[in-house]
């Protein structure tokens, strides 16, 4: 066994993860689509130890390597149970973890994070790449599903369903088949007031979650449909319709969660003018006040332009879609 170092990407959500039939498993409530991101990227270094105990190091906001909080090295290290469980490898390991990212530019960072983990921890228990399916189904032992999404390339979408007990995510397109870009308006840099982990629990209590379901297979329908299609006018409002009802599942919740900020309504407001005057710009939200605009490649310079001077957006991030984790030779140092 010897050290192994793994980057792996974030993703956006078209249809979303929102609700789970086991929370603890990371078993979604529905079926989700998302598009795997390029340069939002995770990295981490898995070394197998002699000692007793798993050692976690982040990379902060400082820049330095450091032991990890509390709260992120039990989730680690409880990652690492189940992926010893699963793999039949009982080594402690130290990880050191960090994000291309910037730290505070609200980007959520469990799925590339925990998909990075498994990777590495595969390459340096096993000794070889561990196959898409697998990494998939190891990622979301994590107990992030979106991390699940994150093993593969391009559009991937997550069936969730009770036909396969594992879970794994597939492929519906890979990343050559639509160039896809998206621009992140940063309205939010502080961790959101309620965990996705919450927010999951507390789905089901929402007056509206049964009618969210049955309109969800429709609304996958027209994703898969717009996706294989390329065709950015039929995709729009689906993403839309679909990012604000996840939100209106949260604000109805018992007790509601509530993640807007007054100017992610002013970023909608402006996605939905750059519409009207003829920009490809859809706009979609995770569990946070951050907004991610789609946007077509010859669509993107006037959606960053717009999105900078859009009042309480403190920063616009530019990613594309990509094409998935892989091993690399840089140590996280
Ligand atoms: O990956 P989790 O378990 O933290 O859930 C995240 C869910 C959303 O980001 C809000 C939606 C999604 O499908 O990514």
């Amino acid at each position: 066994m010897r050290p192994a170092t793994a980057e792996a990407p974030a993703n956006i959500a078209l249809i979303k993860y929102w609700g789970a039939r086991d929370l603890d498993s990371a078993l979604p409530a529905n079926p989700s689509i998302s598009m795997t991101l390029s340069s939002c990227l995770s990295r981490c270094t898995c070394e197998p130890l002699d000692g007793a105990e798993d050692r976690v190091e982040f990379r902060g906001a400082d820049g330095r390597l450091a032991p990890a909080d509390e709260a992120f090295a039990a989730r680690v290290r409880r990652h690492l149970d189940r992926l010893r469980a699963r793999t039949g490898a009982g080594v402690r390991c130290r990880i050191r973890t960090e994000n291309t990212f910037p730290a505070g530019a609200g980007m959520a960072s469990s799925a590339s994070g925990f998909c990075a983990l498994a990777l590495a921890f595969g390459a340096a228990v096993e000794g070889r790449p561990t196959p898409p399916r697998e990494l998939s189904i190891r990622a979301r032992l994590s107990g992030s599903g979106s991390a699940t999404r994150s093993a593969l390339g391009g559009y991937v979408e997550w069936p969730g369903d009770e036909g396969d007990a594992d879970c794994p995510a597939r492929a519906l397109f890979d990343a050559e088949h639509w160039d896809l870009r998206d621009v992140v308006a940063v309205v939010q840099t502080e961790p959101k007031s309620v965990s996705s982990l919450d927010g999951h629990r507390r789905a089901a209590t929402s007056p509206y979650f049964e009618r969210r379901l049955a309109e969800l297979p429709a609304r996958l329908d027209a994703v898969r449909e717009a996706l294989a299609a390329r065709d950015f006018a039929a995709l729009a409002p689906t993403v839309e319709e679909e990012a604000i009802d996840l939100h209106l599942i949260a604000l109805s919740s018992r007790p509601p969660v509530f993640y807007w900020k007054p100017s992610t309504l002013a970023v909608l407001e402006r996605v939905r003018r750059l519409r009207d005057e003829g920009v490809d710009a859809a706009a979609t939200m995770d569990a946070g006040a951050n907004v991610h605009v789609l946007c077509t490649a010859a669509s993107e310079e006037a959606v960053a332009a717009a999105l900078v001077r859009v009042e309480g957006v403190s920063r616009v991030l530019r990613d594309r879609v990509g094409a998935g984790p892989r091993l690399v030779e840089d140590e996280v140092a």
